[in-house]
């Protein structure tokens, strides 16, 4: 079967288009192909935009392909995906705020850290340097995987 995974920030155009290319990527390193992964953000700022050029630069410099246009949380979402992982508490927030009730919805809608036990958030990058967006490259390699283990196992998706 195949497990849908919708990472959310709030632009779309710099974290969660990073943790959607990452976890993407270490998936297909695994041999994992029945995973479906996209992005969005709780806020409409910057719908149809590519991904913010400096997180382009770190997908890149590590090999990782990245083509995203940014677009809004929907509420068809949280009935069309398995995991909703939310990158901060305000996103985690805005997530429960505006679909808390979403009618029908099986999602899973937790901050993407609580994966690892130091349940740390990702910090928003946008308005610092590029440090922050290596660290959020670095914090994304290591969520994919611990959410990989977690919900994938070492068996495949056969054994969750
Ligand atoms: P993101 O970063 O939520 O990781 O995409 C941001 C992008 C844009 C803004 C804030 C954060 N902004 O204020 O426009």
């Amino acid at each position: 079967m195949t497990i849908s995974v919708l990472i959310v920030c709030l632009g779309n155009i710099c974290r969660s288009p990073m943790g959607e290319a990452v976890l993407r990527n270490e998936a297909l390193k695994r041999g994992i192909t029945d995973i479906h992964v996209d992005s969005a953000g709780t806020a409409a700022a910057h719908v149809g935009e590519d991904p913010d050029e400096r997180t382009i630069e770190v997908c890149n410099t590590n090999n990782v392909p990245i083509s995203h246009a940014a677009r809004q949380v929907r509420a068809s979402d949280f009935t069309s995906f398995n995991y909703i992982l939310a990158a901060d508490g305000s996103n985690l927030r805005a997530l429960e705020r505006h679909f808390g009730r979403s009618e029908g919805s099986e999602a899973t809608v937790r901050l993407w850290g609580s994966y690892l036990s130091d349940n740390k958030p990702i910090q928003d990058p946008y308005y610092g340097g590029m440090d922050g967006f290596t660290k959020c490259y670095e914090q994304c390699v290591k969520l994919s995987n611990a959410f990989l283990d977690e919900v994938v196992g070492k068996g495949g998706l056969g054994t969750r």
